[in-house]
């Protein structure tokens, strides 16, 4: 199966995929995570989208798509695989579904995480990130036991660049203005389901799972 998670920043598609890979072993592809670490590793890669990041900006298409080819000709996603981040706009979104239909494949499912802006901006800036694993941490609902160690591997926690108060202001307007017009690319193929991710994580987990199977809401 081939799922397609988008929504607004900060509104739990990285806690979900990845939550999705550890129990279910779905492969998980972020295009954030994968920029994020090429900017740690210092590559020619992470050098030209650290400053697009920063800002709050979106990376140029033609760098993220050519990212995802990659990931899935890799045999790790024969399977199937979780997309988290792309596509990001239409452009991306046609992309997507001419290189899948190349390899005789397509999505399946294109879930949207709704959450109302004014909750992202205290999720987001109460986000922390592990430098190391890139466990996520939230100071008020997922707390970490020690202010500045991650649970699960020791290393330092940080807030990430683009969660200081301006950046997000710049991400949710971009957000509203490239990525929710994916919300009727994917109802016009009759692949989208929406979930309510205002809830809990694990109450997230379980509306995710039945959006994976069921019919469409
Ligand atoms: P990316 O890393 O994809 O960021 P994003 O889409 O803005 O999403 P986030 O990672 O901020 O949030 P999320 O929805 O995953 O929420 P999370 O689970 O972390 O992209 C970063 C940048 O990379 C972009 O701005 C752009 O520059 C570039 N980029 C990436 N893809 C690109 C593309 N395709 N094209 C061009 N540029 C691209 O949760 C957030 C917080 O809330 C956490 O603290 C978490 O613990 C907490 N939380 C999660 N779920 C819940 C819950 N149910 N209840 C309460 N708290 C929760």
């Amino acid at each position: 199966m081939i799922v397609v998670l988008f929504g607004p920043p900060g509104s739990g598609k990285g806690t979900q995929a990845k939550k999705l890979w550890s129990e279910k072993q779905i492969h998980h592809l972020s295009t954030g995570d994968m920029l994020r670490s090429a900017i740690q590793n210092g590559t020619p890669l992470g050098q030209a989208a650290k400053s697009f990041m920063d800002q709050g900006s979106l990376v140029p298409d033609d760098v993220v798509i050519d990212l995802i080819a990659e990931k899935t000709d890799s045999g790790i996603c024969k399977d199937g695989f979780v997309l988290d981040g792309f596509p990001r706009n239409i452009l991306q979104a046609h992309a997507l579904d001419l290189m899948l239909k190349k390899r005789g494949r397509s999505v399946d499912r294109a879930v949207l995480f709704e959450v109302p802006d004014e909750d992202l901006i205290r999720r987001l800036s109460g986000r922390r990130t592990c430098v190391s694993c890139g466990a996520m941490f939230h100071l008020d609902h997922v707390p970490s036991k020690s202010a500045s160690a991650c649970d699960q591997c020791g290393k330092a926690l940080i807030q990430r660049e683009d969660d200081r108060a301006d950046v997000i202001q710049k991400r949710l307007a971009i957000y509203h203005q490239q990525t929710e017009p994916l919300v009727a690319f994917y109802r016009q193929q009759d692949k989208l389901r929406s979930l309510d991710a205002r809830k809990s994580p694990e109450e997230v987990a379980v509306a995710l799972s039945e959006a994976l199977c069921t019919g469409k809401k």
